[in-house]
């Protein structure tokens, strides 16, 4: 199940991604917003769908908002959350690869809608790599604990 959500902006985006997960064969669930009106605020989406992904109840998320920056800050306060915010393929793919992000965040206002669908689905086929990889993100994981890792 990959979590979604979006503010005013990502909208359109949103829905076009919507269509692409069905044709992946892969469900989804809807975090809001739904509407295009200027006034909402990105951290209540953001922060309901990394809930979602935090507790297990979805796999993955995918945020939208007109940058993809302030959806994933707000997304990257909840423990377990590591986010990636792409314009590109490489890098969605090799956030997956090697540090295992859990959440993508696009800007609607950056990327079209066609690059926007290939990160995405880049992000979604690859696959962590493990091995000295999980070390770092162990290390992610103990300083997001308050740990010290040197
Ligand atoms: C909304 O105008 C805009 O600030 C928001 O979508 C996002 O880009 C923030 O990071």
């Amino acid at each position: 199940m990959i979590a979604l959500a979006c503010d005013h902006t990502g909208v359109a985006l949103k829905n076009e991604i919507k269509k692409m997960l069905d044709e992946m064969g892969l469900t989804w669930k809807d975090f809001g917003n739904n509407e295009t009106v200027s006034g909402d605020d990105y951290p209540v989406f953001g922060y309901r769908a990394a809930k979602a992904v935090a507790s297990g109840e979805c796999d993955r998320g995918i945020l939208i908002c007109g940058t993809g920056v302030g959806i994933g800050i707000a997304a990257s306060k909840v423990k377990g959350i590591r986010v990636c915010t792409c314009s590109d393929v490489y890098s969605a793919e090799l956030s997956k690869r090697h540090n295992n992000s859990n959440i993508l965040t696009m800007g609607a206002r950056v990327v079209g809608i066609d690059l926007a669908k290939m990160i995405a689905q880049h992000w979604l086929t690859a696959e962590f790599e493990g091995g000295r990889h999980q070390r770092r993100i162990d290390m992610i994981t103990a300083i997001e604990n308050g740990e010290e890792i040197e």
